[in-house]
């Protein structure tokens, strides 16, 4: 919580939010909250996210993000439990990769559903328990900005999550609530992982084209969402901030 000459009031955050926190980014946010002493709840559809949330001394709750109903029971019990909610950071997503002309019906609905339609219904269900001055940091992605053949689902829903934080960081300023993005280029997730061992992605081709030679790494992404939560970042909201190595402006 930032007071009004833009510090942080000690001892008066309340919790942290974080979707898709049972592992990869979110739990590495988690992480970090929790090792600057605040107070950490995790939302993910995986029950893993269980055994995740207590190793790091977080709270957790089992909630699909596409499951407008699930949110609002969720968010209701944090904030009677815990106190106003002091920062939001949805991380939770998914991708379908293959050809555009024969992606499925449902791979499509699948991907939108998950990382648009499930970052706008978290922001939504937990406007009425937002502390006063919050902080939504919503995972975006270099395909917020670049054409990723082949993913044209993920683009579609990335280039939206970037519409969405811009729309309720205007509207919602006035609460003083701050709405950003954190766009990270390939990070080193289980997801990325999977996709290399489906040979989807080629980590030594990938490397090479971004100019600071290497993949991010959790801590990287994890440090541009910390800035958006904490008392550094008080006047900027509607912003897309690129985790990138330098990829997105690369040629
Ligand atoms: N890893 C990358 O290279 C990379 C790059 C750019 C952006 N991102 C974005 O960062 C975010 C996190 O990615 P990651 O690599 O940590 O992924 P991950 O697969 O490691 O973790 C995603 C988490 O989201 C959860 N999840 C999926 N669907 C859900 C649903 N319907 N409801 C609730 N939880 C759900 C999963 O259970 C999982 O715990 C995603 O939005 C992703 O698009 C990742």
């Amino acid at each position: 919580m930032i007071d009004d000459s833009g510090n942080q009031k000690e001892g008066q955050m309340g919790p942290i939010v974080i979707t898709g926190a049972a592992k990869g980014i979110g739990l590495g946010v988690a992480s970090a909250v929790r090792a600057a002493g605040m107070d950490a709840v995790i939302f993910d559809a995986d029950t893993d996210g269980s055994r995740s949330a207590s190793e790091i001394g977080a709270g957790f709750h089992r909630v699909n993000v596409t499951d407008r109903d699930e949110l609002e029971a969720a968010f209701s019990r944090v904030a009677e439990e815990r106190g106003p909610i002091s920062g939001l950071v949805n991380s939770a997503g998914l991708t379908r990769t293959g050809p555009s002309a024969e992606l499925s019906v449902a791979d499509w609905k699948l991907v939108i559903d998950v990382d648009l339609t499930g970052t706008f219904f978290a922001c939504q269900a937990a406007f009425p328990y937002l502390a006063e001055t919050a902080s939504i940091v919503n995972l975006a992605s270099i395909a917020s900005a670049r054409a990723l053949p082949e993913r044209v689902a993920y683009t579609a829903a990335k280039f939206g999550v970037v519409g969405v934080t811009r729309v309720l960081a205007v509207e919602w300023a006035e609460r003083g609530i701050r709405v950003n993005a954190v766009a990270p280029a390939w990070t080193e997730t289980l997801l990325v992982t999977e996709l290399v061992a489906a040979g989807k992605i080629d980590r030594e081709d990938l490397s090479s084209r971004i100019p600071m030679k290497r993949l991010a790494r959790v801590d990287d992404v994890a440090g541009a969402v910390m800035f958006f939560l904490g008392a550094d970042s008080p006047y900027i909201t509607g912003q897309t901030l690129y985790v990138d190595g330098g990829y997105t402006w690369a040629g």
